[in-house]
């Protein structure tokens, strides 16, 4: 079933962003202005997701989108690697009550389980980061009309998608913050193309709606993406420090303020690579071996979540685009009224 985002009154979707970022207000306030509002739910509960999507489906009848990540089949590396990867935190110093222990299978969650609620709530949208999804997740999409949508970095991912019978491709450019959504994990064959390249080289090669996802930050990054083919823009950092925002206060407070750090890759949070602002956690780990995603993932989380409670933004994930110093704080309605104001002022140029 493919979505008419011609339909749209603002071509937003608003970023799926995993980890607490999105919540039913941000959700349904962006889909109320007139865009898409998105659930980053991959490391969720089938509960938590059935009660987010209940509480936004009350708060509008405009377009959602649950998202999820592919995980692929991953094994625990050898005892010598594991070591490896516990000794890359010694550069952290960290204190005796923060106790890191290498997962156990199950690794991470079945996607079966987690699909239960999206069927019954029927989100306009169901989109896939890390991979194409099974033949029988499309099916089920196709039959209970709701639109699927696959991250893609290059044109032989994006090629992919089409052929697996998806509904639309999401073209995720260099800029963009968070995990790069290549299929392969390790990510050795990234092309690394900005949006603008990728966008003209998928616009050119693809028959599919194409989304434009990286550093589009206002009216005028919309205008542009839109001129080079794509049919909306999906935005992440220009949500996280709006009103209806769920990131931690220290991101927020990173976001706004630490303006000369500037963003880099990483995989020590997680064990794939992902953008984000640098910080002291990102230096510390920078070379050091790190276990397969998600089990890095699973690993840090003590790190993290204690960072979160301590008000730490140098031991959190900060993800992040590229433009993230132009992030503002602001509702999301308010957000969403100026980007279409300024889209109309470029159309009217
Ligand atoms: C904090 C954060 C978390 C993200 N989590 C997800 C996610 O769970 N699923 C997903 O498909 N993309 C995720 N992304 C990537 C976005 O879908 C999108 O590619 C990115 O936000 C676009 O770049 P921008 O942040 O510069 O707007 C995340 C991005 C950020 C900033």
């Amino acid at each position: 079933m493919s979505f008419d985002f011609s339909q749209l009154q603002c071509p937003v979707i608003q970023a799926p962003m995993a980890g607490g970022i999105n919540t039913p207000a941000l959700a349904a306030a962006v889909a109320n202005a007139g865009g898409v509002g998105s659930f980053g739910f991959a490391y969720s509960s089938p509960e938590k997701i059935s009660a987010d999507l209940r509480a936004t489906q009350a708060l509008t009848t405009g377009p959602l989108n649950a998202n999820f990540f592919v995980f692929q089949p991953v094994a625990l590396p050898d005892a010598a690697q594991q070591a490896a990867a516990l000794a890359a935190f010694t550069a952290l110093g960290l204190p005796d009550d923060c106790v890191l222990r290498v997962p156990q299978a199950p690794f991470y969650p079945d996607l079966d389980s987690l699909l239960v609620p999206v069927w019954q709530h029927r989100p306009a949208m169901l989109t896939f980061h890390f991979g194409i999804p099974p033949a029988s997740v499309l099916q089920q999409a196709k039959a209970l009309g709701i639109a699927v949508g696959i991250t893609a970095t290059s044109l032989a991912e994006a090629t992919q998608i089409e052929a697996a019978g998806a509904d639309f491709i999401v073209a995720q450019g260099i800029e963009a913050g968070g995990h790069r959504g290549t299929f392969e994990p390790e990510g050795d064959a990234d092309t690394d193309w900005p949006l603008d390249t990728l966008l003209s080289v998928l616009t050119a090669h693809c028959r599919l709606p194409i989304v434009a996802a990286g550093a589009v930050m206002d009216g005028a990054d919309i205008q542009r993406v839109l001129r080079l083919g794509a049919v909306a823009a999906q935005m992440g950092t220009a949500f996280l420090c709006c009103d209806e925002s769920g990131a931690s206060p220290a991101h927020q407070a990173f976001i706004r303020h630490e303006h000369a750090r500037g963003t880099a890759f990483t995989r020590g949070f997680s064990g794939r690579r992902a953008q984000g602002i640098a910080n002291q956690f990102m230096t510390a780990l920078h070379g050091q071996t790190t276990l397969p995603f998600p089990i890095q993932n699973t690993l840090t989380g003590p790190i993290r979540q204690r960072a979160v409670q301590r008000n730490d933004g140098e031991h959190q994930s900060l993800w992040a685009g590229t433009a993230y110093r132009q992030a503002q704080a602001l509702p999301a309605a308010v957000l969403m009224q100026h980007w279409s104001e300024q889209l109309q002022a470029c159309r009217r140029v």
